[in-house]
């Protein structure tokens, strides 16, 4: 990827609005900047969008799309997502679940807070963002990538201290959220904690009822909770 010039800016963000609104239709390409950096979970609203469709899946990113996303990712990612990490307060030996790690940003801010004790496991379904993590994120070491269901995958059960869930669960189709949310739950010690973060708009995101909700079911109690007008960020404990 060249360097972050202006005139690079501009031209990826020129090239994803034309190939968003050709694939999507003009209604999908207004685009506000503000949003968060998905550009696909923005085009596709959610999963429960009557628009939703395999085509558009966040979980099949295009060469444009990834192109866009690790451009914005450059520009944001110590705002949107150091913070966040941060926010833990990881001690360094904690063994991490980054859930839907995408593009790998929230991986390596978690990397960096670990010493040689911890590990971070960067999971998710696409094969096209774990194969873009991996070459990202290859000089760290304490990194093991899954591409994976959770539902399915080899993770030891009460394994993990901390789960993160940064801007996934609204990409999941609505009536698989529960038995994934449970499995994640299986997955935490009993000691541990999810730390979630969701957008709430209703053109990107989910209800944070449901979300609390999902939670209830699987058995977990929030904590230190913050509702913003577009973002909901939560602690969820097992006790
Ligand atoms: C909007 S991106 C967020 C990526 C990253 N967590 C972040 O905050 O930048 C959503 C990610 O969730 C992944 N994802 C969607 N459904 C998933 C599932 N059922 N299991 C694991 N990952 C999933 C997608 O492939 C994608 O990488």
């Amino acid at each position: 990827m060249g360097a972050i010039t202006f005139p690079n800016v501009m031209i990826v963000s020129i090239s994803w609005i034309v190939f968003d609104s050709k694939r999507l239709g003009s209604r999908h390409a207004k685009w506000s900047s503000r949003d968060h950096i998905c550009p696909v979970t923005i085009s596709a609203r959610n999963a429960n969008s009557p628009n939703w469709s395999n085509k558009m899946s966040i979980t099949k990113p295009g060469k444009i799309e990834i192109a866009f996303v690790l451009m914005a990712s450059r520009i944001t990612r110590r705002s949107r997502y150091q913070k966040f990490i941060e926010e833990i307060g990881l001690k360094g030996g904690e063994n991490v679940l980054d859930f839907g790690a995408g593009w790998g940003d929230n991986s390596y801010y978690i990397a960096k807070s670990l010493n040689q004790k911890g590990r971070v496991t960067a999971l998710d379904v696409s094969e096209e963002w774990q194969t873009v993590a991996k070459k990202r994120l290859k000089e760290f070491h304490n990194i093991d990538f899954v591409q994976s269901d959770i539902r399915s995958s080899s993770l030891l059960n009460g394994s993990f201290d901390v789960i993160v869930i940064s801007y996934v669960l609204h990409d999941i189709p609505a009536k698989e959220r529960s038995e994934i949310i449970k499995s994640l739950a299986i997955k935490l010690k009993s000691t541990g904690f999810i730390q979630l973060r969701e957008p709430t708009k209703e053109r990107h995101g989910m209800p944070m009822d449901e979300i609390r909700s999902l939670m209830k079911k699987a058995g977990l109690k929030e904590s230190n909770s913050t509702v913003g007008k577009k973002e909901f960020k939560a602690r969820y404990s097992k006790s």
